[in-house]
């Protein structure tokens, strides 16, 4: 059987010292594949010319002329092509500072000339190990990362699905407000980009539109479909909405903003909505944005009792809304949006 050649480490050693490359080149030569060279700008041609060896770990003579060891370390790491490469220094003085000026600018060990065989080889095993490790720690952590970031993904789009299906499920209880969920959902978040709103405060303000009617699967078909106008005890009811959606939504408690939504989407800029007579500020901001979306399609979507408006009738009931129903600043956004939108495109029906 044929076994595969094990690939041997390749140590380049950097000494100006021809007795101590050839000391180096004996003791490592068994084991290893062993380049030398005879000064730092030799081993750094060495290291970046287009054909060089790959180096998996760099003995560092600190004095040399040209470029001592220190600076020969710093070239090392501020290119990309070696940065990785592990180095033992070699000195000649038993120099603490020396060792700890080393350590800090990078180095991965020390050895003390005259080399000692046995030692020289067991600290090169050491690091090469140590590189191992440490390669295959990062491996690990890539990986898993990767894996986490994956199953992130999933359960966010699980949860936009999840999302959007309810919303479906709102929408086909109403027969004259197919799509409304969604379009309240694409206007709210046109919205919050135009204001400003960062990707994060865009995507809340979506789920929390796409949701705001939930409440809806709580009264009777009958009711929300009827042809004709409504007694005070009907729309009294109607208006429970609000409420039944807010307790729906409670369960959410990773997302409170779906219940608040739900319960607070009629509440008007005034104070004079439903079903708490929420005033200005005290109507949560995403939930006034929302507001105005939800104003807007209803205008623009077939009712029961009528059909789709004029979009000049709209725009003058968005104006008239601004301040009393309505956040100005956000019906203001809307009012723009009606302006560019000139082949009257955003009404239920159009892309
Ligand atoms: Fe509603």
């Amino acid at each position: 059987m044929n076994v595969p050649p094990v690939k041997r480490h390749h140590i380049l050693a950097v000494d100006d010292d021809s007795m101590n490359r050839m000391m180096l080149d004996a003791i490592l030569s068994t084991d290893y594949d062993f380049t030398a060279a005879a000064s730092g700008p030799e081993a750094l041609a060495l290291l970046t010319e287009p054909a060089k060896p790959a180096i998996d770990l760099i003995l560092l003579d600190i004095n040399m002329p040209e470029m001592n060891g220190f600076e020969v370390l710093t070239a090392l790491q501020q290119a990309p092509q070696t940065i990785g490469i592990p180095v033992i220094m070699l000195t000649g003085d038993l120099d603490q500072e020396t060792e700890v000026r080393g350590i800090q600018a990078g180095a991965f060990d020390f050895v003390h000339k005259p080399f000692i065989p046995t030692l020289i080889l067991r600290r090169i095993e050491r690091t090469l190990e140590l590189k191992a490790l440490q390669h295959h720690m990062q491996q690990e952590i890539d990986r898993q990362t990767a894996l986490a970031q994956a199953q992130l993904a999933s359960t966010q789009r699980l949860f936009r699905e999840m999302i959007e299906t309810l919303a479906d499920t709102i929408d086909a209880k109403d027969t004259y407000t197919h799509g409304h969920s969604h379009r309240v959902a694409e206007y709210a978040q046109e919205i919050a980009r135009r204001a400003g709103k960062t990707a994060e405060y865009q995507r809340d303000v979506y789920y929390m539109a796409q949701l705001h009617d939930i409440g809806k699967i709580g009264i009777p078909s009958s009711l929300i479909n009827k042809n004709g106008k409504l007694t005070e005890e009907e729309y009294a009811a109607i208006q429970q909405h609000t409420v039944i959606g807010g307790d729906i939504l409670a369960h959410v408690a990773e997302m409170p903003e779906l219940a608040e939504a739900s319960r607070s989407h009629h509440e008007r800029y005034d104070g004079t909505g439903y079903p708490d007579g929420l005033a200005g500020t005290e109507i949560p901001e995403k939930i006034r944005i929302i507001a105005v979306a939800d104003s807007y399609d209803a205008m623009t979507s077939k009712r029961s009792y009528r059909d789709i408006l004029p979009q000049a009738i709209v725009r003058q009931e968005m104006e008239k809304a601004r301040g009393t129903q309505l956040d100005p600043e956000f019906d203001d956004i809307m009012l723009q949006m009606i302006d560019e939108d000139t082949n009257y495109e955003l009404q239920e029906g159009r892309p």
